[in-house]
Parts: C-alpha cells; sequence; structure tokens
C-alpha cells in the first residue's frame, strides 16, 4: 500500500492505457499524482478515479510536443505539491506505417515530434527540480520497438530508439545526483492504442491481436497493468541501486 508513500509523480498521456493504469496504482501506493493529458475528459477521468478511492491527483492538460505548456504545467506542480520525486514519460503515438522511402517529413516529425521532444522537454523541465530534490526517478517508455525491427511502424522504431538511447545517456549524467533514469520496452499491450491501430491493419484488430499474439512467446498480449507494476518498482525507493536499465515486459518477445 505504501510504496510510494509520500512522493509525487507526474505521468504523462495519463488518460488511456498504461498512464492511467500507472497512475491508478500509484495513487494507491500512496502517491500524489500530476496528471498530463492532451485529452480534457480522459485526464479528469483519471483523476476522477483516483479521487474517488481516496487518492490525490490533479489534472493538467498538456501536449507533451508544446515546450510552453510543458514548462508551464511543471512549474504550477511544483506550487501544487512541493516537488517532484518521479517523471513517468508514457505519452506516445505510432504514427504512419510506412516504410522509409514512403515517409514524408511531416509524418517523421509528427511521430517524433510527441514520442522525442516530449521526453526532451518533460526531462528538461523536471530535472532542475529534480536536483534541488537531491533525488529522483525517471521512468522512459520505450518499446520492444526501440530495440528491434518489425514489419511495421518505421518512425515509431526510430522514435522509440532515440528514447532508449536518451535513457541511457541521462542515466549516466545524473547518476552522481541520485536521479535515476530506465526504460520500459513493453510488446503488445492491449491499450486503445493498439486497438486502434488493429482497426487500420488488414483484417482488423482480430487478425492483428492473434498475429501479435503469436510473436509473443507467452502466446498473448499483456495488459496495462503489466507495464504499470514495472514502472511502480522502478519509480519506488526499491529499485535505488538501478540507473541505466532496460526492461523489457514482452512475454518473452525480445527473447526470441
Ligand atoms: N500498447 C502497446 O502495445 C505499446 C507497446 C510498446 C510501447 N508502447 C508505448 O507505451 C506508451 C503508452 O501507450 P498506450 O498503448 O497506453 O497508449 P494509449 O494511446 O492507449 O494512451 C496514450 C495516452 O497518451 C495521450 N497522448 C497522446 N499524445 C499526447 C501528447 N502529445 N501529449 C499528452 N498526451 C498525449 C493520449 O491521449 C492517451 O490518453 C506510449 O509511449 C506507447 O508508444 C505501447
Amino acid at each position: 500500500m505504501d510504496r510510494l508513500k509520500n512522493k509525487v509523480a507526474i505521468i504523462t498521456g495519463a488518460g488511456a492505457g498504461m498512464g492511467k493504469e500507472t497512475s491508478i496504482l500509484f495513487a494507491k501506493e500512496g502517491c500524489k499524482v500530476a496528471v498530463f493529458e492532451i485529452n480534457e475528459k480522459d485526464g479528469k477521468d483519471t483523476v476522477e478515479i483516483i479521487n474517488n478511492q481516496g487518492g490525490i491527483a490533479k489534472f493538467w492538460q498538456v501536449d507533451v510536443s508544446n515546450e510552453e505548456m510543458v514548462k508551464n504545467a511543471i512549474n504550477e506542480v511544483i506550487k501544487e505539491f512541493g516537488k517532484i520525486d518521479i517523471l513517468i514519460n508514457n505519452a506516445g503515438i505510432v504514427g504512419v506505417d510506412k516504410k522509409i522511402h514512403e515517409l514524408t517529413v511531416e509524418e517523421w516529425d509528427q511521430v517524433f515530434n510527441v514520442d522525442v521532444k516530449g521526453v526532451f522537454y518533460c526531462t528538461k523541465y523536471v530535472i532542475p527540480y529534480m536536483l534541488e530534490n537531491k533525488e529522483g526517478s525517471i521512468v522512459n517508455i520505450s518499446s520492444i520497438y526501440g530495440t528491434l525491427g518489425s514489419h511495421e511502424l518505421t518512425p515509431y522504431h526510430a522514435a522509440k530508439g532515440a528514447v532508449f538511447a536518451m535513457t541511457k545517456q541521462d542515466a549516466i549524467s545524473y547518476a552522481k545526483n541520485n536521479i535515476r533514469v530506465n526504460s520500459i520496452h513493453p510488446g503488445t499491450i492491449m491499450t486503445p492504442l493498439v486497438k486502434e491501430l488493429g482497426s487500420r491493419m488488414d483484417g482488423g484488430l482480430e487478425a492483428y491481436e492473434k498475429l501479435m499474439s503469436e510473436k509473443h512467446p507467452i502466446g498473448h498480449a499483456g495488459e496495462p497493468i503489466d507495464v504499470a507494476y514495472g514502472c511502480l518498482y522502478l519509480a519506488s525507493d526499491e529499485a535505488k541501486f538501478v540507473t541505466g536499465a532496460q526492461l523489457y515486459i514482452d512475454g518473452g518477445y525480445s527473447a526470441m
């Protein structure tokens, strides 16, 4: 119940999927949660669920690809909660499913603006407060696609690879400051993102889920809570000696 007692976390993309599940779990573990979400209704829903369960959360409407919005919201979190112990860089989009020679610059930028610049902005503006706090834990949600190739989603692979590399670099940059930075690499997790992606593919969601389930040795896709528990461990003091690590939560996909 108290694995994150007295801590304050910012969780981006907290209105759906893994971000929502992680926010609810963190609040149950005693953490105050700043819900950063572009979609107002979904962000407020997450806060309502947490408040109804007796937890503490507040919503900020933030587009992580907008530097000013990120900076202002982080300053407001400090005014509201007094410190920031944890940042979960979770917000992300998959973008178009094209091979490199078919891509436009706009399609490339669309994914990089959210998935890479979003992580850069949130980390950039949180770090000074973590330095002041003399500790911190940042968890970047990359993907199995950040370290492996596949049959789909070229710009997404490149973006998640950038998140993976940023994690290693930031882990080293701030190790002496007691700020830990780790990445999580989920396999296919059944969230609104995957449901939307699957529905765009030949044969629809059912065929996509079957295809992806077969690629995971465990034989099925994961659930948002599987990733939320990984975030909980890395964010908590239980992981005080863990930095620069990559945690695969993928039903064995990356072991193949
Ligand atoms: N679902 C998977 O199979 C899977 C696998 C590997 C990695 N991931 C990564 O995990 C993270 C969460 O994925 P999910 O499946 O829960 O996604 P989701 O689409 O179900 O939820 C993501 C949330 O982020 C929000 N969001 C999108 N763009 C935003 C922006 N610019 N600013 C703020 N909020 C924004 C969305 O509104 C949504 O509420 C993403 O980074 C995704 O790339 C997902």
